[in-house]
């Protein structure tokens, strides 16, 4: 098949195809522990489907405006001034299927070819992917371990050039969950400034936080104008079915991902657009009590790993992953990752599935009950001492 010559610059989310091998396994009657996909193991809490049900009785079931239903806007908004300290009105607010179209908007709309856009590696693989698609040059900012895997502002600062367009932030973080601190976003933001870069900041994990004080760079002097502020409703919800995210941006750039929007989707569900304003309206309690689930298991996985024998790993700040280290273990990534889920039952990722600076690390999610996380880790140490 002759395809147009963009499409091999086009990555993939390599969670997809181990969940996909993991299920080829499990039809041949293996039992495998999933720990591979970033997907809450809850349900959407009952008042938001509940909300979703009546929005359709109520008849929104047509085409919206394809920003978005201008009363969601207002509410998006508003939940950002809350949460972020912000100012943002409606007409800045682009409602999208999911968080994952602004990333893909955002860069088809800032990048041209030949640009340069800095991401966080490891990181969101679709970040490289959608860069080199529009035939940009993905320059990798390395987060190391030595900082806790927070982006290096030096470091940034030292692989910016005159062609660089976008700078693409992630906290708290996946695969790492690492959160960049106030003193952190500062140093960014200057770089943004001086330099004249946007910065797309990917921030849906904002309430998956446990040490520290979740921040936005959209709240530092001066950034405001030049982020695409991202968040969503996938993970702190546990509604990623659903595909509901939104972003906020000055409103001229909104105008033109809606435009980007009416060529492609051409709007979000509008049900949908109201399940999510019922998501912030209402008890915020079986959210909360998902947060603390994450929680206990990231301090249950943190400790647990740390006694598998070459294996070390940080205790993250926010998401719901861990990555350890597992150089000690003298295994190369991919090949520990796919032996942890041909011979142990085990389904992770290789931190080299999120970049080259993932090699020596292993992504295990935490969106799966104490019981199996216990005994996945188990099964690892069984591997690794077998
Ligand atoms: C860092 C990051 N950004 C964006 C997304 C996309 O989320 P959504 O389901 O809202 O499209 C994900 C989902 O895994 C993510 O990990």
């Amino acid at each position: 098949m002759r395809l147009a010559e963009r499409m091999s610059r086009l990555g993939t989310e390599t969670a997809f195809e181990v969940l996909a091998r993991a299920g080829e396994l499990e039809a041949e009657g293996r039992d495998i522990i999933h720990l591979e996909i970033g997907q809450p193991d809850f349900d959407t809490p009952d008042y938001i489907k509940d909300a979703a049900y009546q929005a359709l009785q109520d008849g929104y079931t047509g085409y919206g405006p394809s920003a978005g239903l201008p009363e969601a806007r207002e509410r998006y908004a508003q939940y950002l001034n809350e949460t972020r300290g912000t100012d943002y009105e409606a007409s800045e607010v682009v409602i999208t299927p999911g968080a994952k179209p602004i990333l893909f908007f955002g860069i088809l709309a800032l990048v041209d070819e030949g640009d340069e856009v800095i991401y966080p590696n490891p990181g969101f693989p679709i970040y490289e992917s959608v860069t080199e698609f529009v035939g940009a040059r993905a320059v990798a900012a390395p987060l190391r371990e030595d900082r806790e895997f927070r982006l290096d502002p030096e470091e940034l600062a030292s692989l910016v050039t005159d062609r660089t367009r976008m700078i693409i932030l992630n906290s708290p973080h996946n695969p790492t969950g690492s959160m960049l601190t106030m003193e952190d976003l500062e140093a960014i933001a200057e770089v943004a400034i001086e330099n004249d870069i946007w910065v797309l900041s990917d921030e849906p994990y904002s309430k998956m936080v446990y040490d520290g004080e979740f921040h936005s760079i959209a709240e530092v002097d001066g950034m405001r104008d030049r982020t695409i502020l991202l968040e969503g409703f996938s993970k702190t919800y546990a509604m990623t079915g659903w595909r509901l995210g939104y972003a906020a941006m000055p409103s001229e750039l909104a105008d033109q991902i809606a435009k980007l929007q009416t060529n492609s989707n051409s709007c979000t569900a509008s049900f949908i657009q109201i399940a999510g304003m019922a998501a912030y309206d209402g008890p915020q309690d079986e959210s909360e009590a998902m947060m603390d689930a994450f929680e206990e298991r990231r301090d249950v996985m943190v400790e647990a790993i740390n006694t598998l024998p070459g294996v070390s790993c940080l205790s993250p700040a926010g998401a719901f992953y861990v990555f350890p280290n597992i150089t000690g273990t003298g295994i190369d990534s991919r090949e520990l990752a796919s032996r942890c889920l041909e011979e142990a039952g085990v389904a992770v990722l290789s931190g080299t599935a999120f970049g080259e600076y993932g090699d020596g690390y292993l992504r295990l999610s935490s969106a799966n009950n104490l019981e199996n996380i216990n005994e996945a880790i188990e099964r690892i140490r069984g591997l690794l001492e077998g």
